[in-house]
Order: C-alpha cells, then sequence, then structure tokens
C-alpha cells in the first residue's frame, strides 16, 4: 500500500516537472464579461494564465482579485483566495475580498485630519472612523483595465481617477495599478499614483488567502512568519494608540514561523481587541527597496506564500469578522477565520500620527510602492 503511494506521488512529480519544461506552453491574457454594476456600467473579467497554469483572474471592479489559481506539492491547481463566480455578488459589499483598496487602506480616526492647516472630514463608514477609503472606496470604483501579453510575463494595468473631495480627501488623484504574472508564479502588484493637491494615500490589496484552497475551512494550522519586531496596538475602535510596541515575549512575535491558532487565543488584551490578529507589523527593513516581509505554509498542500514589499508594514487579519453568511466560489460559507490577509500598507491612521512615516502626497510627487506575492511549495523559499 505505502509502496503504491510512493510511487503514485513520484510519478505525479515527473509529470508535472515534464509539464513546466515543455517547449511552448505560453502564458494568456483573456477577457470576458463579468456583469453590470447598478448604474448599468459593464465590468469585465480578466484572466491571467502563466505557462504553468497559474491563474489570477482580475475584474475591473474595485480591481478585485476574484481567483488565483496555484499548484500544490502535487501539482494540482486551487483558488486559494476567497471570492464569488458571479459579479453580483460583490454589489453586497464583501469585506473587501481581493480588492484594491484607498484612498486610505486601513482606519482614520474619526475621519479627520489636518494637512497644510486645513482640516478634512471624511465619510465615516467604521462607527465613528473612516476604513479603507469611506463609503465608496477604489473597491467599490469602475477603472479603466488595459491587458497585456508578454514573453515570461502577463499583466492587467488599471488606471481611476479620483476626484477632487471624494470621500472628503484633497486634491484630483490619478492611480495607476498595475498586476503582473510571471512564469515564476510571482504576482507583483505595482500602484502609481499623482495628485494636483497635498493629500494622504495609501493603497493595498485586501485579498484574503487560503492556502489549503478557498471553502476549505479555517486558516489556524497556516505557519506565518512575518519579518517585523514591533507593532502599532490599537485602542476598542482598532485605531493605534501611537506605540510601537516590541513583540517580542508576546503573542504578536511571528519571527520563528507558527501556527496562526497556536496563541491566537491567549488571555492577550490587543488579541481581544482585535478578536485575533488584526494588527499592523512595522517591518524591519534594511532599506527602500523590496524586501521580504512575511511567508506563510500550508503543510497538507505544501503552498508556500511569499509577501515582498516596499511598504513599511504589513496589516495581518486573521478574518475574525467572518461570521459564515457569505458563500463563496465554491458553495461554502466562510466562517470565522477561513482567510488571512497580509496587507502591505503604511501604519493605520498616519494622518493624525506626526510620528509614524508619512502618508502625504503632494503635487509634483509620484507615489510608487510595490508588493509581490510569490507562490511556491514548502522548501523552495525564493530568498
Ligand atoms: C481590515 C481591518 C479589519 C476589518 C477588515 C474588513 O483588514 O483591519 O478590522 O475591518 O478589513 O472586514
Amino acid at each position: 500500500m505505502r509502496k503504491q503511494i510512493v510511487f503514485t506521488t513520484a510519478a505525479l512529480l515527473l509529470l508535472a516537472a515534464c509539464k513546466s519544461t515543455e517547449s511552448g506552453v505560453k502564458g494568456s491574457v483573456t477577457k470576458q464579461e463579468f456583469g453590470k454594476t447598478a448604474s448599468g456600467e459593464a465590468v469585465d473579467l480578466y484572466v491571467l494564465k502563466n505557462k504553468n497554469g497559474v491563474e489570477a483572474a482580475i475584474t475591473n471592479y474595485g480591481g478585485i482579485i476574484v481567483w488565483l489559481k496555484t499548484a500544490d506539492k502535487m501539482g494540482r491547481l486551487a483558488n486559494v483566495a476567497l471570492g464569488f463566480d458571479k459579479f453580483d455578488r460583490y454589489l453586497t459589499p464583501p469585506p473587501y475580498f481581493g480588492a484594491i483598496i484607498g484612498r486610505y487602506g486601513n482606519r482614520i480616526a474619526k475621519g479627520k485630519f489636518t494637512l497644510d492647516g486645513k482640516e478634512y472630514s471624511l465619510a465615516t463608514n467604521d462607527g465613528a472612523n473612516t476604513l479603507h477609503g469611506g463609503k465608496q472606496g477604489f473597491d467599490k470604483r469602475v477603472w479603466t483595465a488595459v491587458p497585456n501579453s508578454a514573453s515570461g510575463s502577463q499583466s492587467l494595468v488599471l488606471k481611476y481617477t479620483s476626484k477632487d473631495g471624494e470621500e472628503g480627501y484633497p486634491g484630483t488623484l490619478d492611480v495607476t495599478v498595475t498586476y503582473t504574472l510571471s512564469d515564476d508564479d510571482d504576482l507583483s502588484i505595482d500602484y502609481r499614483a499623482k495628485t494636483d493637491k497635498a493629500t494622504v494615500l495609501n493603497l493595498t490589496n485586501h485579498t484574503y488567502f487560503n492556502l489549503a484552497g478557498e471553502g476549505q475551512g479555517d486558516i489556524l494550522a497556516h505557519k506565518v512568519a512575518i519579518n517585523a519586531s514591533r507593532f502599532t496596538p490599537v485602542d476598542a475602535g482598532l485605531i493605534p494608540t501611537g506605540e510601537l510596541k516590541k513583540v517580542e515575549g508576546t503573542p504578536f512575535d511571528f519571527h520563528n514561523p507558527t501556527a496562526i491558532g497556536e496563541r491566537i487565543n491567549n488571555d492577550d488584551e490587543q488579541l481581544k481587541l482585535g478578536k485575533g490578529y488584526d494588527h499592523n507589523y512595522v517591518l524591519d527593513r534594511k532599506g527602500a527597496g523590496l524586501e521580504p516581509a512575511a511567508s506563510v505554509t500550508e503543510e497538507s498542500t505544501g503552498r508556500l506564500l511569499e509577501v515582498w514589499t516596499t511598504e513599511p508594514a504589513v496589516q495581518f487579519y486573521t478574518g475574525n469578522f467572518l461570521d459564515g453568511t457569505l458563500v463563496g466560489a465554491s458553495n461554502r460559507a466562510y466562517t470565522k477565520r477561513s482567510g488571512f490577509c497580509l496587507e502591505t500598507q503604511h501604519y493605520p491612521d498616519s494622518p493624525n500620527q506626526p510620528a509614524f512615516p508619512t502618508t502625504v502626497l503632494k503635487p509634483g510627487e509620484e507615489y510608487k510602492s510595490t508588493t509581490v506575492w510569490k507562490f511556491r511549495l514548502a522548501g523552495n523559499s525564493a530568498r
């Protein structure tokens, strides 16, 4: 019996190896209709596929990643991102599944900030605070999309112009987000923006991952490592207190790969406030370039996700607000902690925290930020 299993595994691995070296297999980008917004605007779905069969399906509504198919250790592809197969499901807004978040990812206290002596009031949508851009953030806007298929990489360029005053933010802001899927199984997200008045900006992507496969239960056994010595503790409204607290000796220390569930229910004030992990980690960075921020492994499938970024921080969120009411693409309910997010970004509420790295963008400057998700197998780190 055991011998037979070993043989089957070896045969599959060989098959997978043959497939990846097969000559003439190329990536592609295809476009299909996905649906219509409430005001009748048509939106499309673009499927970026690389030579290994890895797929990233992205809609120009909110730049949402609808599915992400990656290989397990047997070479089998499965969707590792929470999402829906029908566009209409995105119109009763889910909690930001797969979406581009802007103008300001994460929270701004009381929806207010002062810039160059002027106070701005934002649309509030999370109690008294503003979360993820306000009532109609970038995740609920239709972007223009231009696909591009090149040798070795498939990409989608999304553009959106946010009007001066939209959701209360100053300045007309031109934003470009480019998704690129390479033949090395890297999905990079490149953010660029320019403004005509000083404004604040913090762009990210809110994909919920389950590396065992979307809808395959909770993510508590996934092992996470985060390259951070400090995090920003929060108050009851999940607004940072301003302290940069050391993770050492706390359940927030992910220097060594640790199962998400190992300490999530510890008697810890911050875990209680977040209902689990919902915290901004301050990355230990060497410079300003693309550096490894976090990695996650799922042992049963062998999937490894590495997150690299130019951003100074990452919000680690363990799907604590999912409650089983949303049913995903494979018809399974998204219960509590059935996905995790690693939202690369600046710290929450930076516009009100002068000691945090600035999120101000001025006319004449270009906002530039890149995050890369490297899909690998355990033991094959890209580092
Ligand atoms: C972010 C926040 C969470 C929650 C989710 C969406 O990740 O940090 O508190 O609001 O978005 O449900």
